[in-house]
């Protein structure tokens, strides 16, 4: 009878074990919250590493592709798609029963070159309608949102001058969330653009979806990319952009969060990839690790930032990292080439960070 007893307390024990195990997954502790995304690269996609194809899908509920659907890749030339790769990151996210975000249908940058091609507005319209009804009519039913137009926004406030600009006029930017919505009719619609907590680029941004909206043209949401820094954008300028977006009856999403924790050549801000700077060892200087002052620092930031996203989760839908390890980040690459940065919430051995413990924290105050 005894040793009964003992070997139902010890299976309770594993079960609680695991139960607490999987209750530490970043998905289930915000699943009443928002989705906990992750950019995922070819590898991520095929499960080459399986530690990290665990770690994918037991932490987070929603995919971004971080390159395979972006129309330089998705459809290099008119008449020729590769849906190779969207298709396994789909079949990943039914297995692993995640939604998926698609990213992105119309970008200026990693444009294919027949899109560059077009002279007049009815060609280029002809060709964007192409593109959006194939790519997101192909996923239709199976995208939970859509970034359908990428940094169309200048900071300062401007519309870039973009090839859809030059031949379009701003004509097209409503004409993509109507093409959208035609293509994929239930998905989520989003604006998604960087450095969103500037005033100048807010007020911009501002302005280009009310027109968006005036046109009757769906959107549903902006992103805000959040490639952010351990002092800057402040929770207060970060606050303040999301009650702005918010007040005009859209979704807001955190859709590409990383911190960088080196230092800043220049003071660039958010993702305009033809800022570049020297890699020097004043702009490398954790090569050999992260010291633990600063992963300190940057778990506190993190911290500080999920407990904005916790108040304000009634206008927040989704928060996505852009990267799921601190060895797969642009950042290690941006501005300067081949530094070792450490912006996202696993290590390079897909270990935990303390950025990860102090976000999970937060729910476990509650
Ligand atoms: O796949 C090719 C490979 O075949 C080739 O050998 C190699 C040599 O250059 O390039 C590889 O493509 C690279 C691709 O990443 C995949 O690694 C491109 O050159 C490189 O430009 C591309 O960078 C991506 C960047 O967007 C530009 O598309 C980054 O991974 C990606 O993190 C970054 O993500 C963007 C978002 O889409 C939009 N918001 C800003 C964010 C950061 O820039």
């Amino acid at each position: 009878m005894k040793s009964r007893l003992l070997l139902a307390a010890a299976i309770v024990c594993i079960i609680s074990a695991a139960g607490n195990i999987s209750a530490q997954s970043l998905a289930k502790a915000y699943e009443k919250d928002f989705l906990i995304g992750t950019a995922l690269n070819n590898n991520q996609i095929l499960e080459k590493d399986p530690v990290q194809a665990a770690l994918i899908a037991k932490e987070f509920n929603c995919y971004t592709a971080e390159n395979v659907m972006k129309s330089q890749v998705i459809h290099p030339e008119e008449d020729k798609y590769n849906f190779e790769m969207a298709d396994a990151l789909y079949a990943l996210a039914k297995k692993n029963n995640a939604k998926v975000h698609g990213h992105t249908l119309i970008w200026h940058s990693q444009l294919s070159r027949f899109f560059r091609d077009k002279k007049t507005p009815e060609e280029l319209a002809a060709a964007m309608e192409s593109h959006i009804n194939t790519v997101a009519g192909r996923y239709a039913g199976k995208t939970v949102s859509w970034d359908v137009v990428n940094e169309a926004v200048e900071d300062d406030g401007s519309l870039r001058k973009s090839t859809f600009l030059n031949v379009m006029g701003e004509d097209y930017l409503a004409l993509a969330f109507k093409l959208a919505a035609k293509a994929d009719p239930n998905a989520e619609l989003y604006y998604n653009d960087y450095s969103m907590t500037g005033k100048p680029k807010r007020e911009g941004v501002i302005r280009m979806v009310k027109k968006i909206q005036e046109s009757g043209a769906k959107i549903d949401g902006i992103g805000m990319q959040g490639h952010w820094h351990l002092e800057t954008p402040t929770i207060e300028d970060i606050e303040t952009s999301i009650l702005a977006y918010a007040a005009l009856g859209v979704k807001v999403a955190i859709t590409e969060l990383d911190i960088d924790v080196l230092p800043n050549p220049r003071n660039v801000q958010g993702a305009d990839i033809s800022q570049r700077a020297e890699n020097t060892t004043e702009l490398n200087p954790y090569v050999n690790g992260l010291p633990a002052d600063v992963e300190a620092k940057l778990a506190k930031r993190y911290q500080d930032i999920f407990a904005l996203f916790l108040k304000h989760k009634d206008k927040i839908s989704r928060v996505t990292f852009w990267g799921v390890n601190d060895g797969d980040s642009w950042k290690n690459n941006f501005p300067a080439r081949g530094r070792s940065n450490y912006p996202l919430i696993f290590d390079r051995e897909n270990k935990p960070k303390e950025a990860y413990k102090s976000i999970l924290a937060l729910k476990k105050k509650k």
